[in-house]
């Protein structure tokens, strides 16, 4: 057991953060010893795009600063490029790197304790079926789900990993961030009152296209140009504008009852996306909160969040205003939120109580899908309906091509450059 991670770190991270509870007994597994003695930490990495090569290094790095090294046994991506730049980047061997829809499989065989997924989003619930059943810990990159069903099923796992005493942290990072941290605590201590209503915000651009290529199957495209289609991504309120909306479910401590909300394309040049949305989060005792995201470039950008209290307001984790209140100290292992995450998960695990985040991303998840489907059929959506009935519509709601269908080859293209049209048919009056 490394001197660096105490108890009494990881109570005080732990208890702020909410993000596990009861009494913590210290009982450091025994694993990842190497032969040379040294504390090894053995993981897999599956999806080895943009974000993976962050996630990595800050995986390598959160070890080092538990005084652990951290090993790559197995670099899985759809395409060999992909693995292979990483393998360079890495030095990783070739027999190391797997690739194909089904490469996830081999980096799951491996003896690897934890896996990071940084795929496209729509793979999320699979790949976290599949590591959990190989008894692995989970570092999942945002947003976890596309539909309904996903976000149901990654609550689900979340169960299971509490059973199986696995680790799922999510890369959501404000959870993780110092001053997020700070301002939580304050507003729980009564800085701000009781919130009464507020605005979240990611207006940017579009992050990416790539062109379709001839010799490219409708699969590799899709996995190419994934964050354009919103069967892969979610749509950009689900892919990006989920951090913010994570933070309104964290500072209010629920979901919304109902999102009622709008939105459209004005420029977007590839896939079926909207790229602008405005949505209405009703959290019900009539607070409401207004959800805005865009991706068109030359436009006003503004990513954060703002919460008006009866006697305050806050800045996500910036300027508050209110009442001075007393909290605990809270301290960081890093400045970069997305090196502390993986901190306080390989922390959680090797001190016996591994962090669960599996059902707050998931809920902050399917708001976003909510938002969503709202703004694409123009109706008002329940949270009652998408998690809980059954008998609704929106429960059943499943996206096409499903993650499986890239395994087994059935991919069916889904229409480029066609968006939704809110009223469904409806006809306009005319007099
Ligand atoms: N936390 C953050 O701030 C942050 C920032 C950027 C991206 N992300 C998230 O990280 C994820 C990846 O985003 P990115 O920007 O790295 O995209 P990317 O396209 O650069 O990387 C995705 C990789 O996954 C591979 N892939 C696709 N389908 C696969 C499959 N079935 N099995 C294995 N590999 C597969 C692709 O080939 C690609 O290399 C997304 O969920 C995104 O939202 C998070």
């Amino acid at each position: 057991m490394n001197e660096s991670i105490t108890r009494r770190h990881f109570l005080q991270r732990s208890s702020i953060a909410a993000a596990a509870a009861g009494a913590y007994a210290m009982s450091p597994r025994a694993f990842g010893q190497s032969s040379e003695g040294e504390d090894v930490v053995r993981f897999a990495a599956i999806g080895c795009g943009g974000r993976m090569s962050r996630d990595l290094q800050n995986f390598i790095d959160a070890c080092a600063l538990l005084g652990l090294r951290a090993e790559i046994t197995a670099l899985a991506d759809a395409f060999p490029e992909r693995t292979a730049k990483m393998a360079d980047r890495f030095g990783v061997p070739a027999e190391r790197c797997f690739f194909g829809f089904d490469a996830y499989h081999k980096a799951l065989e491996t003896d690897a304790e934890f896996v990071l997924m940084a795929t496209p989003p729509n793979f999320r619930p699979l790949h976290l079926e599949a590591a959990l059943a190989a008894g692995k810990h989970v570092f999942m990159e945002k947003p976890v789900a596309i539909d309904p069903a996903g976000c149901r099923k990654i609550i689900e796992l979340g169960r299971i990993a509490t059973e199986k005493q696995l680790g799922i942290v999510a890369g959501t990072q404000r959870r993780h961030q110092q001053d997020y941290l700070e301002n939580f605590a304050r507003i729980r201590e009564g800085a701000v009152g009781e919130i009464l209503g507020g605005a979240v915000y990611w207006n940017g651009t579009v992050p990416w296209i790539y062109e379709r290529r001839p010799d490219w199957t409708d699969a590799d495209y899709l996995a190419r140009n994934w964050i354009n289609f919103w069967e892969m991504s979610g749509d950009h309120i689900v892919e990006q504008h989920v951090h913010n909306l994570d933070v309104a479910n964290w500072f209010l401590g629920r979901p919304p009852v109902s999102a009622l909300g709008m939105g459209g394309r004005a420029r977007r040049e590839t896939g079926n996306q909207f790229d602008f949305f405005s949505i209405d989060l009703d959290y019900g005792e009539g607070v409401h909160i207004n959800s805005q995201c865009r991706q068109i470039s030359g436009t006003y950008k503004r990513v954060g969040e703002f919460f008006r209290g009866t006697e305050g307001e806050v800045h996500g984790g910036g300027r508050i205003e209110g009442h001075d209140v007393t909290i605990p100290e809270i301290e960081v292992d890093s400045d970069d939120s997305s090196v502390q995450e993986l901190v306080d998960l390989v922390r959680s695990v090797r001190t016996g109580h591994p962090l669960n985040e599996a059902r707050q991303v998931a809920e902050s998840t399917a708001v976003a899908i909510m938002g969503r489907i709202s703004a694409y059929s123009g109706q008002i959506v329940r949270w009652s309906d998408m998690m809980e009935n059954p008998e609704s519509e929106i429960y059943a709601m499943t996206a096409s091509p499903a993650a499986e269908d890239f395994e087994t080859g059935n991919v069916v293209m889904p229409s480029e450059n066609v968006i939704p049209i809110p009223g469904d048919g409806e006809p306009i009056r005319r007099r």
